[in-house]
């Protein structure tokens, strides 16, 4: 009989490309965590302490995405498709870098409702350069106190197959700080836990 394992927790689903949602999951707890973007109870409820905890160092976070439904997630990824082949690329190659940007639909963490894309007023555009905002610096040393974690780290792209977001922050409660200190990303951490029977 297979023996419990922390990762039954289901605040430590890995979800991405070789690990797609089941069919029919649904999130059953959605609440606001700021303004229109909503997530599920347990997230909102940190999200919602995180952005006060960097109001009070003087940060102000905005989240520009939350949960978002398969069919949110498909026009995302139609709309970085069709802009990709406009700029000259054969459909294979378009298809395979909006996958790095745009996770193929039923693979996003933001299906699960414990992801949030994160950013400041004065910078909102999802790129490289807003890592050295002071926003994304403090998400970066403080969200694991939240129960967050950094999911698309710059170094390890090849693993996650998604490109850097500074933005982009998961839900893992309790385990943020452990995998946070252990330097490795999601995936690597899951397979550390697994190779350790935990
Ligand atoms: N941008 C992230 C990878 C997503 O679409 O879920
Ligand atoms: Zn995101």
């Amino acid at each position: 009989p297979k023996t419990a394992s922390i990762l039954d927790d289901p605040l430590l689903v890995l979800c991405n490309i070789d690990n797609p949602l089941p069919d029919g999951f649904s999130v059953d707890d959605l609440t606001t965590a700021q303004g229109k973007y909503q997530l599920s109870e347990v997230a909102a409820e940190a999200v919602k302490k995180m952005i006060a905890g960097a109001k009070k160092d003087g940060i102000e976070l905005t989240i520009c995405s939350a949960y978002r439904t398969i069919s949110r997630q498909k026009e995302l990824f139609a709309d970085k498709l069709s802009y990709y082949k406009k700029q000259g690329m054969s459909d294979d190659e378009a298809y395979a870098k909006t996958a790095t940007i745009i996770a193929v639909p039923g693979t996003s963490e933001h299906h699960t409702g414990l992801a949030a894309d994160i950013v400041t007023p004065s910078y909102q555009t999802l790129d490289e350069g807003y890592m050295n905002t002071d926003a994304a610096k403090w998400l970066k040393a403080h969200c694991s106190e939240y129960g967050f974690i950094l999911r698309y780290p710059i170094d390890k792209k090849d693993i996650t197959k998604i490109i850097f977001e500074p933005w982009h922050f998961r839900y893992v409660g309790e385990y943020a700080k452990e995998i946070t200190e252990s330097g490795l990303c999601l995936e690597e951490w899951v397979e550390k836990v697994k190779s350790e029977n935990r």
